[in-house]
């Protein structure tokens, strides 16, 4: 099959065929010279981009990438496995709340979740915060983690969907991203290998997010959910508003202590109302239990602290010091910080996550390349959220901070991130659809 006339197929608005496809994908694999150049491969990707996939396309691609690699076979281990997976978004620490919160109720949780790039937080980054905790386990590790824990997480090994690897480094650099088949396989492949029965999906949707419009947002949990489905999994969808940072600390450690504060039982509501959404989610997927039902188990799970003894035992199981429980001060922090102040009394308006986001990244706790090396202590956090009352004297947001020339150069971005109006706003919902 000559690679120009399958391009030729999609730029000519055809269906491909699954060995068209199958083509396409062991070459992204590994290019064997079996007549396919990286050429090849971006030309099919801005067709596939333009011209778009019907949703068997979209199946079997992910289907086929999925096999690219090794898919892990966790029968072995008793239990249903079920994972959430996030588009990402500013202050979205959920995976270390939810993760615990559903292995607590019962549900084997084995994520891979990637590391921060751009203005969103990875929680691979956030995990290794801790001191020691190890996102790099052999499978027999990972393995005895699920059993033993009933949660393990660690980052994608090279043998995880190699297909996706090519590709989404070929979208990257050819502005063929923002495209609903391809991000639907490459979500979807990687968390097919992972050895799940169920997957719920969290779709950020506004500024701070990667889909800025509800429309993407839902045409993208929508095709999830449909290959998702057509590939076995039992998957539900939430689209959620990521118009302001999810509760209020950003950066690395600061989002492991909120999420440790969280698990305890002290957290901001939203972040708390999300995470144990989220997790109900899992659970009712995983038990067979209506909302109602798997929302009870899981706000049992966190009254009763078996979420945050799943968390503890989770550090100790992946080698990193869980005496950070109790102890934040072992955790990486700056020792200088900075308060934006507001320069009238009002109420806050509007928080914009994205430009939250840029600044964390900036001041090194994010990265701008996918080698950057990043500052676990720095990171900023919210001290009024929309809708709180603000004077002159009160911070809206603190800075823990490592390089003075950085903090000069986030200091106008946050003065612009902000608004105060003289009313509350009305109340945003923070879910703002539910899909299967
Ligand atoms: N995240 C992924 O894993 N893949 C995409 O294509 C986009 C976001």
């Amino acid at each position: 099959m000559r690679p120009g006339d399958v391009i030729q197929t999609k730029r000519d608005y055809g269906e491909l065929s699954p060995e068209q496809i199958d083509a396409f994908v062991t070459a992204a694999a590994r290019l064997d010279g079996s007549g396919w150049e990286k050429y090849h491969l971006t030309a099919l990707l801005m067709a596939i981009y333009l011209n778009g996939m019907t949703p068997g396309e979209t199946a079997h691609l992910t289907r086929a990438m999925a096999d690219s690699g090794k898919r892990l076979d966790l029968s072995d281990i008793d239990g249903p496995k079920v994972d959430k997976h996030s588009t990402g978004g500013v202050g979205d620490k959920t995976s270390l709340i939810l993760g615990p919160l559903a292995a607590a109720c019962g549900v084997i949780v084995p994520m891979m979740p990637g590391r921060g790039l751009g203005h969103s937080g990875g929680t691979l980054d956030k995990l290794e915060a801790i001191p020691d905790f190890n996102v790099n386990l052999t499978e027999a590790e990972f393995r005895a983690a699920l059993k033993n824990v009933g949660l393990g997480m660690i980052g994608q090994t090279a043998d995880i969907a190699p297909a996706d690897k090519m590709l989404y480094s070929l979208r990257d650099v050819t502005a063929t991203v923002e495209s609903i088949p391809l991000i639907t396989a490459s979500i979807l492949s990687k968390k097919l290998s992972e050895g799940i029965s169920g997957l719920v999906m969290d779709v950020k949707s506004g500024r701070g997010a990667f889909m800025k419009t509800r429309a993407s947002s839902r045409a993208l949990a929508e095709s999830i959910v449909k290959v998702g489905t057509a590939n076995g999994l039992k998957v539900s969808a939430l689209i959620t508003a990521m118009d302001a940072p999810l509760g209020r600390y950003v950066g690395n450690a600061l989002e492991v202590i909120e999420s440790i504060e969280t698990l305890k039982g002290n957290g901001p509501k939203d972040l708390t109302d999300l995470s144990v959404k989220l997790a109900a989610r899992m659970v009712g997927i995983a038990l067979g239990l209506s909302d109602a039902a798997a929302g009870a188990k899981v706000r049992a799970a966190l009254a009763s602290g078996a979420g945050l003894e799943v968390f503890r035992k989770c550090i100790e199981q992946q080698g990193g010091d869980p005496r950070v429980i109790n102890d934040y001060s072992l955790l990486p922090h700056t020792d200088a910080t900075v308060q934006v102040h507001t320069d009238r009394t009002g109420y806050i308006t509007g928080i914009d996550a994205e430009k939250v986001g840029i600044a964390a990244r900036m001041l090194g706790g994010g990265r701008s390349r996918a080698e950057d090396k990043i500052d676990p202590a720095v990171g900023i956090i919210v001290r009024a959220k929309p809708g709180e009352r603000v004077t002159p004297s009160d911070s809206v947001f603190e800075v823990h901070y490592r390089d003075g020339a950085k903090l000069a150069a986030v200091m106008p971005l946050l003065a612009g991130a902000f608004t105060v109006g003289d009313a509350p706003p009305s109340e945003a919902p923070l879910i703002l659809e539910e899909i299967a």
